[in-house]
């Protein structure tokens, strides 16, 4: 892409309304603007992030078995009468009626409508074990929404509903969910704890949160200390129910509590040394049984004719959030560090000197080859000072920067700089082509 032609409006100033550095580097690199409070447009460089986090979790998703369907953001207020949960929910639903008077509300979550969409559609126990999951905005109306995508109104969530017969095959549905997650947000180069959580108005008794540490986070945290390092991705067989659970037990044996009605502390293993901080959370899954199948009536007969509750949980990812949590964890004083996998483009090539026939002719070229090769370039073709083309390619944050100058392009060599590191080398044209379109 040539900057010439795209639409990135860069901030040289700090924005006064934005509190943390996510949300100040998020405005000051063009990446979203707030439309109403807690309401954001997200601009060509956001987007193309969100899209790539969104494609991890589904790589993610479906890895564990869980089937991607897309359900509407508009429900009705049946639905959720059903479930007993529409007087309940309180003033952070937003309700709408339509022009025949029909109560609606924009979903803040989707339990009720999955439960009948496959209450409805599925025969036998035979049917089961499921996972479904839709990636779709989100509306609650927050008493205090802030921190820009952290906290908003509308938000992009994954949530994913898993159905079985009974609660030892609920609970394997869980243990998959579980995994995914650490492996979802390893990719995502986060380390997300997971810790025992409250149910809260979802229902039922088995919850864990998943925490990324944060300066900035909402959350009060005490981990143990070997959590620090970067999490792994693990290879399971998502299949053997043995083998799941010893991997969440294997994580959950260090894990610390982010409850504040709870003692993390005193809780803490004899001699264990737990390290305090401040967490964002990124994801909460739930195993709540039949608190939604028995009000919605949800049986499916089992081999004996009789009808059999169905156990569900429920698993959330905030990913419109996970954009503010990966900034808060990577950045430096010049900008956002993303990590690879998740980096809105791979290169941003810079042409110095627009009016140098030498400059333009192997950025032209480079910047032609990279995108024929597949690697996803930010070109700054643009007739600027070199200060300002400098700020902005660390401002977005891209992982590796190519610079070409007049001086090094009279002897056929380019500058490359590695973002995270910021160690510069000086390469030919061929030499840096080969380490952008390879990795090294
Ligand atoms: N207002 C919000 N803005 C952005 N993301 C949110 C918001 N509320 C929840 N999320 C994300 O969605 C995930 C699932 O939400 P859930 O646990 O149901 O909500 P809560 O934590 O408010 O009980 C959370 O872990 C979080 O990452
Ligand atoms: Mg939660």
């Amino acid at each position: 892409m040539r900057l010439s032609r795209y639409f990135l409006p860069v901030m040289k100033e700090t924005p006064a309304d934005a509190q943390i550095i996510s949300h100040k580097l998020m405005l000051r690199a063009g990446m979203i603007r707030q439309t109403a409070a807690g309401i954001y447009a997200w601009l060509p460089l956001g987007l193309r992030v969100l899209r790539r986090i969104e494609n991890i979790i589904r790589e993610e998703q479906a890895r564990a078995g869980s089937l991607e369907l897309l359900m509407p953001t508009l429900q009705t207020a049946d639905l959720w009468r059903e479930s007993g949960r529409y007087d309940a929910y309180g003033p952070e639903m937003l309700r709408i009626k339509d022009r025949h008077n029909r109560e609606l509300l924009y979903g803040p979550t989707n339990e009720e409508m999955i439960t009948a969409l496959i209450r409805d559609n599925l025969q036998s126990y035979r049917d089961m074990p499921r996972i479904f999951y839709h990636i779709q905005w989100k509306f609650r109306d927050e008493v205090r929404p802030r921190f820009g995508v952290m906290r908003g109104r509308e938000f992009l969530m994954k949530d994913a509903y898993s159905f079985d017969i009974d609660e030892a095959a609920g609970r394997h549905n869980y243990n998959r969910m579980f995994v995914a997650y650490l492996n979802s947000f390893a990719r995502l180069g986060l380390r997300a704890i997971p810790m025992q959580a409250d149910t809260g108005p979802i229902g039922g008794d088995l919850s864990h949160e998943f925490i990324v540490l944060a300066p900035n986070g909402e959350s009060d945290v005490f981990y143990h200390s070997n959590w620090e390092q970067p999490g792994r991705h693990i290879e399971a067989d998502f299949d053997d129910p043995k083998a799941l659970q010893s991997i969440v037990n294997d994580h959950i044996a260090d894990y610390a509590a982010t409850d504040e009605k709870r003692d993390p502390l005193r809780e803490a293993q004899a001699g264990e040394k737990l390290c305090q901080s401040r967490g964002i959370e990124v994801g909460h899954i739930f195993f709540f049984g039949t608190k939604y199948s028995k009000p919605m009536g949800f049986t499916l007969p089992g081999p004996d004719g009789k009808p059999i509750p169905i156990q569900m949980g429920s698993y959330g990812i905030g990913i419109s959030r996970l954009l503010g949590a990966i900034i808060e964890a990577s950045h430096d004083d010049n900008g956002i560090i993303w990590p690879e996998a998740v980096a809105p483009y791979h290169v941003g090539l810079i042409n110095l000197r627009v009016d140098d026939e030498n400059c333009q002719a192997i950025a032209d070229t480079l910047y032609k080859r990279l995108e024929a090769a597949g690697v996803d370039t930010l070109y700054d073709d643009r007739n600027e000072r070199g200060g300002a083309k400098f700020a902005t390619m660390d401002l977005i944050g891209l992982p590796w920067q190519v610079v070409i100058g007049p001086k090094g392009a009279a002897k056929g060599v380019v500058e490359l700089k590695n973002r995270a590191s910021g160690k510069k080398q000086t390469l030919t044209i061929e030499e840096a082509f080969n380490l952008l379109k390879t990795g090294h």
